[in-house]
């Protein structure tokens, strides 16, 4: 052959293998309102950055004709390139090539990549649209779900790991993501079930559609299994790029610095007033969140689950924090299961990348009753304080308003490891409510006797003195200073040093 030959060859196998499935299938697949992997990949990485890996590999299968059916890349697209000129691995499930089903050789393919980003210290973002296990290939395509699923786990904790459902997701194709970080779906398009429709109609009799089972707003609203719901793919795609922009590459980086172009000085007067005089009167968390961050720009995680605590990204004098917070706006900011468990995972998320906590505090208690009990909020609930007790970055408090009884200990309180903790002078930080207090002492007292307690316990209790006057409170601060108040505690405990004590791991009540 000549060069020319040589060449010429390489051209028309790349330019087939781009191909995928094929022109036809590319085309069903833009039918149904869908780009195909590299159409997304394109869009997610910075342009021009893509290095495709394992791009002829073919499927070795035998059985069911198969040893006829050879697609170059075997319907997965896999490599590494640059988001914000930060470099991450990818792999998209290839719709057009055997509907992105799972096979042994392409599993291998996403090992592969999956082991250079842990290697390499870098994010992997998995665009999943699959049907699941390649049925033709049985137990060697269970096989290679393990291996990526080993891989999952090996990296927690080690590298950022997102993924995007862009189409079905069936099946224990469901547990990859459900290993790693942050999930994406895309409303109306993407849906995750371990086991579809027909299968439960069969096994339950219980006739329901897809979407009702597994789409986007039962995960981000019922299950709590997915993070981001975006309308289309390309929202999708890019609030990956943003959620990069908070991260570091691996655990032993910290976040990448941005310049703060927001004074780290600027009061906030509504805050003077955001609070209502009525403590049973419920305000939004978020008024207080917002103005106080870089540029008042808050980056809310599962927004749509267990409202009644608010999680998300933020950036103080250019660095990132991770927020929880309790939101009196909803169920009264009362602790339940769900808001445990959301605020848990998220808390040890933080640890993991080295992303200071700021927590903001109005939580009345944990929500009581036999629906809560018979489900383990005891179990779940214990959560919290494990998770903001095991962990060693810095951690600042601020209570706004209510802080009793467990949920005071539970939400990174002083005693449990915090670092700082700042209350506003609206602030009661007691046992419990003065109502409550007085109907368990002064049981048989009479209704005036009652009325004249409940005022007096309020008095005594229902501030943030008592706590200050133990060191439980580091500084009682005037709403209007959060800002730079809290900019000022994080910069103190910037190079804070702290590790437990050597252990395989804890035992994390789950
Ligand atoms: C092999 C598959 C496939 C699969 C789809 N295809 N799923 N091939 N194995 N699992 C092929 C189809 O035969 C078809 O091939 C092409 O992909 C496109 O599929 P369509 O059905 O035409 O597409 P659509 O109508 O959009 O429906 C998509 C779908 C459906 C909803 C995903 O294909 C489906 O229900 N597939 C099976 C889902 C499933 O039950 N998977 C196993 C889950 S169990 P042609 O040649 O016609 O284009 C599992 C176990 C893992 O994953 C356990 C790990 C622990």
């Amino acid at each position: 052959m000549t060069r020319e030959e040589i060449y010429a060859r390489f051209e028309e196998t790349d330019k087939n293998a781009s191909l995928g499935g094929g022109v036809d299938k590319i085309e069903k697949q833009h039918a149904q309102g869908k780009k195909t992997a590299r159409e997304r990949i394109e869009v997610l990485l910075d342009k021009g950055t893509f290095n495709e890996l394992d791009k002829l590999v073919t499927q070795r299968c035998t059985d069911f004709g198969m040893e006829k059916k050879k697609v170059a890349g075997d319907g997965m697209v896999t490599g590494y390139g640059r988001i914000d000129g930060r470099l991450v691995f990818v792999y998209a499930y290839d719709f057009t090539a055997f509907g992105g089903s799972l096979s042994e050789t392409n599993a291998a393919k996403i090992v592969k990549v999956q082991q250079l980003a842990l290697k390499n210290g870098a994010p992997v973002i998995a665009l999943n649209d699959s049907g699941g296990a390649r049925i033709q290939e049985g137990v060697s395509s269970l096989a290679g779900y393990a291996s990526i699923f080993y891989q999952n786990t090996i990296a927690s904790g080690v590298i950022p790991q997102i993924s995007a459902i862009l189409g079905p997701c069936a099946g224990g194709a469901c547990y990859s993501p459900a290993l790693t970080d942050f999930i994406f779906m895309v409303k109306e398009q993407s849906h995750m079930f371990i086991t579809g429709p027909d299968v439960v109609k069969t096994v339950t009799n219980e006739v329901v559609d897809k979407e009702e089972l597994g789409g986007a707003y039962v995960h981000s609203g019922k299950s709590g299994v997915t993070h981001f719901v975006c309308n289309d793919e390309d929202e999708t795609l890019m609030t990956i790029r943003e959620l990069l922009s908070f991260l570091p590459s691996n655990n032993m980086e910290d976040a990448p610095k941005v310049a703060c172009t927001d004074d780290i000085h600027r009061t906030v007067e509504a805050l003077q007033t955001v609070i209502p005089e009525d403590p049973n009167i419920p305000y939004d968390i978020k008024d207080i969140i917002e103005p106080v961050l870089d540029n008042q720009y808050f980056f809310e995680v599962m927004p749509h689950f267990a409202k009644n605590v608010v999680i998300g990204f933020g950036r103080l004098n250019g660095r990132t924090v991770g927020i929880v917070a309790n939101q009196p706006a909803f169920l009264a900011g009362v602790l339940d299961i769900d808001a445990s468990d959301k605020a848990a995972r998220f808390i040890r998320f933080c640890d993991c990348f080295n992303i200071p906590l700021v927590t903001f505090e109005d939580v009345p208690g944990f929500l009581p009753g036999t629906q809560q009990e018979h489900n383990g909020i005891i179990r779940h609930g214990a959560k919290i304080v494990y998770a903001y007790a095991e962990a060693t970055v810095p951690k600042v408090t601020l209570i706004t308003r209510k802080a009793y009884g467990g949920a005071y200990i539970v939400m990174s309180s002083k005693p449990t490891g915090a670092d700082i903790n700042l209350a506003y002078p609206q602030a009661e930080i007691a046992v419990m409510g003065a109502a409550g207090a007085v109907n368990i002492l002064y049981r048989n007292a009479s209704p005036e006797e009652k009325t004249e307690i409940v005022r007096s316990y309020e008095e005594k209790f229902s501030n943030p003195y008592r706590a200050a006057e133990r060191g439980l409170i580091d500084e009682v601060i005037m709403p209007r200073d959060t800002r730079y108040k809290l900019i000022q505690a994080l910069e103190m405990c910037q190079n804070k040093s702290q590790s437990n004590p050597p252990k395989k791991h804890g035992n994390m009540p789950l």
